[in-house]
């Protein structure tokens, strides 16, 4: 694909349509747009950061674009973990951070509009006083915007429960490729008006528009939440629990998150966690929530008395917001830890049917042997969706590790569609895992992606290099 350069008359025009301010081309200040959470070596800088502020200058935007044909990359918090919001082929880096208002709060249909850059995590500070929360639960809510948040589909640890952001997201306003603004869905409930088109933005990874507004749905929040830490001897006996309690325990828990003994030991050793660990050969964080403490208390010591019926060497009860978050940050603090470890990693989110992931383990532990690579597995294995990470060892020159990288992910993901798996089941394709497309994903269903890429974005201006070529 040739698309031409950011010329000074088009510079020109971007000032005209947005204000000087919101028109960067300072090379320092573009530098942090050059990439997002995946290692450097998918780093690429962007000829011009714009900072819109409405659809109506996203819409000029887009037309000025198509007219010279200079590509356009979506980007909201940079957050993500596949390479999505990196502007590969240069041209404009539209950040979407000044687009981050609540535009309505509506209680009566327990809703909440908001633009696509508001921090995720506010939209519960903001409805917290009626009663209510947003239930998508990205790990990284705190920093990620519910913008970036639609674009992925981002999953999370609430998923088991509370299903992925696309349950949460009743309307969209998009600003397509070519610039027209289109409404999507709305507050109804029910809507089979003609073709989902929200649907298809929903997980399209900033290919196919410009979230502009989105229309959230809220839901009831639960007044009680008990977490359990269940330690286990080995990883499978922990993984072989989760259709357990759903089955065996009649119990759909919060969460199910698993930590094998490399991901426990080398968190707890960088947070200087004195949590009992030492024993353990892997980990499951267990929650429960509901309306009635009773009833919650019930799930948790059904779940709790499961396990150790099941091979659990012991389950530590945190039934207070101090020792919940104790445990949940050493969940969370596992990918910095290994970043400590070796920033030259690959962090995947591998996902297969939950039948299956306890055969996946020993493959995992295979492979880690054969390239001599540490390869901690953690995450949603209420899910089946774990984040195996392929970490550089320090004694190999970063020539070496590319070629282990890419020879140990070939396999795992070999094995995993052996499984029943796909290669993203949370951070999506990007630009990190396009390569292995063609080998997992058959031809008819990537040329039907193309000629829907086409029908929204004849130019393949609108994030260009990401998914699909
Ligand atoms: C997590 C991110 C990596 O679950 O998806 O921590
Ligand atoms: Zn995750």
């Amino acid at each position: 694909m040739k698309y031409n350069p950011i010329t000074k008359d088009i510079l020109e025009e971007l000032v005209e349509i947005l204000g000087a301010k919101n028109v960067i081309v300072d090379e320092e200040k573009m530098e942090n747009y050059s990439h997002d959470e995946t290692s450097e070596e998918y780093a690429h800088m962007p000829e011009v950061v714009i900072t819109p502020k409405s659809a109506d200058q996203i819409s000029k935007v887009m037309k000025l674009a198509n007219k010279h044909l200079v590509p356009v990359t979506p980007r909201g918090a940079g957050s993500g973990l596949s390479g999505g919001a990196i502007p590969v082929f240069g041209g404009i880096l539209l950040s979407i951070e000044k687009m981050n208002r609540v535009l309505e709060v509506d209680y009566d249909n327990m809703m909440i509009v908001v633009e696509p850059g508001l921090v995720t995590n506010e939209i519960n500070g903001i409805v917290d006083e009626k009663g209510l929360f947003y239930a998508g639960y990205p790990m990284s809510l705190l920093t990620c915007y519910i913008g970036g948040n639609i674009a992925e589909n981002a999953g999370g640890g609430k998923a088991i429960k509370y299903g992925v952001t696309g349950r949460y997201v009743m309307g969209l306003e998009v600003v397509t490729p070519t610039g027209e603004i289109v409404e999507m869905g709305g507050k109804n409930i029910k809507d089979v008006t003609g073709y989902d088109l929200k649907r298809l933005m929903i997980g399209s990874e900033g290919t196919l528009g410009v979230i502009t507004k989105a229309i959230i749905k809220l839901s009831p929040k639960p007044k009680f939440a008990t977490d359990l830490l269940v330690l286990f001897n080995d990883a499978e006996s922990a993984i072989r629990m989760v259709p357990k309690i759903i089955s065996e325990g009649r119990i759909v828990p919060t969460s199910i998150e698993f930590m094998d003994k490399l991901s426990v030991h080398t968190t707890c050793d960088y947070l200087n966690e004195h949590l009992p660990y030492q024993k353990a050969g892997s980990m499951l964080l267990i929650e429960v929530d509901g309306t009635v403490e009773e009833n919650v208390n019930l799930d948790a010591e059904t779940i709790g008395e499961l396990c150790l019926e099941n091979n659990a060497i012991e389950v530590y009860v945190a039934d207070n917001y101090t020792t919940q978050e104790r445990v949940w940050s050493v969940r969370r603090n596992i990918a910095e830890a290994f970043m400590v470890y070796s920033p030259e990693q690959s962090l995947e989110d591998i996902v297969v049917p939950i039948a299956n992931i306890a055969k996946l383990m020993p493959e995992i532990e295979k492979i880690s042997k054969k390239y001599d690579i540490k390869m901690p597995s953690y995450g949603h294995a209420g899910d089946g969706n774990l984040h195996t990470t392929l970490v550089k060892n320090p004694n190999t020159t970063i020539e070496e590790w590319h070629e282990i990288e890419e020879k140990a992910l070939q396999e795992l993901y070999n094995i995993v569609y052996e499984l029943g798996g796909k290669l993203s089941g949370e951070h999506g394709i990007g630009l990190k895992r396009k390569k292995y497309m063609k080998d997992y994903v058959s031809e008819a269903e990537i040329m039907l992606m193309k000629k829907i890429k086409k029908a929204f974005d004849p130019n393949n201006i609108m994030n260009p290099g990401k998914i699909i070529d």
